[in-house]
């Protein structure tokens, strides 16, 4: 096979050398492009464009197949838990005992936030969006352990596992102080007996008089949940702290700006407006048909939400493994959620339509998830934000990984201008 690709371009012709992966994907290696044509590429949305080289998580979207390092998602859904899969992603390897225990721990240690950002979030409204104050909590995270957020590469280098531990252990407990904030319940500390997702479950939904046991199916499910989303390619938000990262911000703003990235209804936000799509089915009396229907019309403005996939043309393989986990969970919980028939009955009939498969639409991660998150009784608005927890790993990875290449270029895209050209200014009486 040729390693260079032929470009003809008015009377010249370059040549540019082929990069190959280690799973044979191939891309034309165009980084001397400009300097040697004055032309750039034009990929809208980057479609087309690989923007790094990356070790951490493969995607292969005409066959189905996600790995984190190397190993298959199904696998590690069955043998592994969310810490194990976050030590993977960030540091490459499984840990043996004594990594993963040393890791856990320090997680553990790292598990409550500064007394004084209890404060902040009685100044939010008490319907405030959680990804607004997850976002604006995590950059803030560098204004209380400024240590850990220097902006001095080599130095925030230097401290990140303790960085690391920080954003995957707060994230999980500015999350919960949010929502107990925002019912107006008290904050609930993290305790040092449970695990990472018991924790969580506990800052929830424990009383003072009423504590959250652990080991329960449901810190079993959101272990599942937070695995099934720890890092995905480079996805709108983890393309976004690729970015930020690359200018040498820290770890907490680059994060905070992958929160944001996360939050629009076409990325994260695609978890609640399932939901809200399978709700509005149900009370219209819908099977499902009708919105169907409007949603192939393009039209409506209404999509199958958590449905399709800019890369998967086949089956999200997290789809399948959350779809069984539903059946599962509910079935042992005694829970009947019309919405689980509502979403298998749309699923059913999408997947017989030629539209939705001539477009190689299918289910994605965020079309079941919503399900199982009510099962868990956390709240519709808190549904992106344990995206978010889930993601943190594949952020950090991404982070460390931008933040550690040798050249460390910054990012900066080009464009095609289409504006006006050059003009005189017109003064005001002359308008
Ligand atoms: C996530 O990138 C990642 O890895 C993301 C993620 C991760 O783990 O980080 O996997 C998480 O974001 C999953 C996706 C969650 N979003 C949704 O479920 C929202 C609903 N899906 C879509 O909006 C859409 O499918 C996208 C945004 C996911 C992908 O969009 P693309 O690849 O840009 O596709 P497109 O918008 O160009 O659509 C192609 C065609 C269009 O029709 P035509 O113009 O050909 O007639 O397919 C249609 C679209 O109208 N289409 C849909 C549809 N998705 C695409 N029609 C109805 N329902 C849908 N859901």
């Amino acid at each position: 096979m040729s390693k260079e690709a032929i470009l003809k371009i008015e009377d010249q012709e370059l040549s540019f050398p082929i990069i190959e992966g280690t799973e044979q994907e191939k891309g034309i290696d165009l980084r001397t492009l400009r300097s040697k044509t004055g032309y750039i590429t034009y990929d809208e949305g980057f479609g087309n464009t690989g923007s790094c080289q990356s070790e951490i998580t493969f995607i292969d979207g005409e066959k189905g197949i996600l790995r984190y390092r190397g190993y298959p998602i199904d696998e590690l859904a069955e043998k592994s838990d969310f810490i194990e899969c976050a030590y993977l992603i960030i540091y490459g390897e499984l840990p043996d005992a004594e990594q993963r225990q040393a890791f856990s721990d320090r997680i553990g240690r790292n598990a409550s936030i500064d007394e004084r950002m209890h404060r902040i979030f009685e100044g939010y409204p008490r319907d405030a969006n959680p990804m607004a104050i997850l976002s604006a909590m995590m950059t803030s995270l560098g204004s209380y352990y400024p240590y850990l957020a220097t902006n001095d590469r080599s130095t925030d280098l230097a401290n990140f596992d303790e960085a690391a531990a920080f954003a995957i252990s707060k994230v999980r407990t500015i999350c919960a102080a949010s929502y107990r904030v925002s019912k107006g319940l008290p904050i609930m500390y993290p305790k040092k007996d449970y695990d990472y997702c018991d924790n969580f479950l506990h800052m929830m939904f424990s009383n003072p008089y009423d504590e959250f046991p652990k080991g329960t199916l449901q810190g079993k499910a959101l272990n599942l949940i937070l695995l099934l989303h720890a890092d995905h390619e480079q996805n709108c938000s983890t393309s976004t702290v690729r970015m930020v990262g690359s200018g040498g911000a820290n770890l907490f703003a680059s994060i905070s700006a992958a929160i944001g990235a996360l939050w629009g209804p076409l990325h994260g936000g695609a978890n609640m407006a399932v939901i809200q799509m399978l709700e509005e089915i149900h009370a219209s009396g819908d099977d499902g048909s009708k919105f169907i229907e409007q949603a192939k019309s393009g039209t409506s403005g209404k999509r199958l939400m958590g449905f399709g996939h800019r890369v998967y043309k086949n089956f999200d393989p997290r789809a399948k493994i959350i779809g069984q986990a539903c059946d599962e969970l509910l079935n042992e919980l005694g829970i009947e959620d019309p919405c689980l028939d509502i979403a298998r009955k749309l699923e059913e009939a999408a997947r017989a339509d030629d539209y939705f498969v001539s477009r190689n639409l299918y289910p994605n991660v965020d079309f079941y998830s919503g399900i199982i998150m009510r099962a868990l009784s956390i709240p519709l608005n808190m549904f992106t934000v344990m995206f978010a927890i889930g993601r943190m790993p594949g952020w950090v990875a991404n982070w460390k990984e931008v933040s550690s290449q040798a050249k460390g270029k910054i990012s900066r895209p080009r464009q095609i201008y289409q504006g006006p050209t050059i003009r005189d200014y017109v003064p005001m009486d002359q308008r």
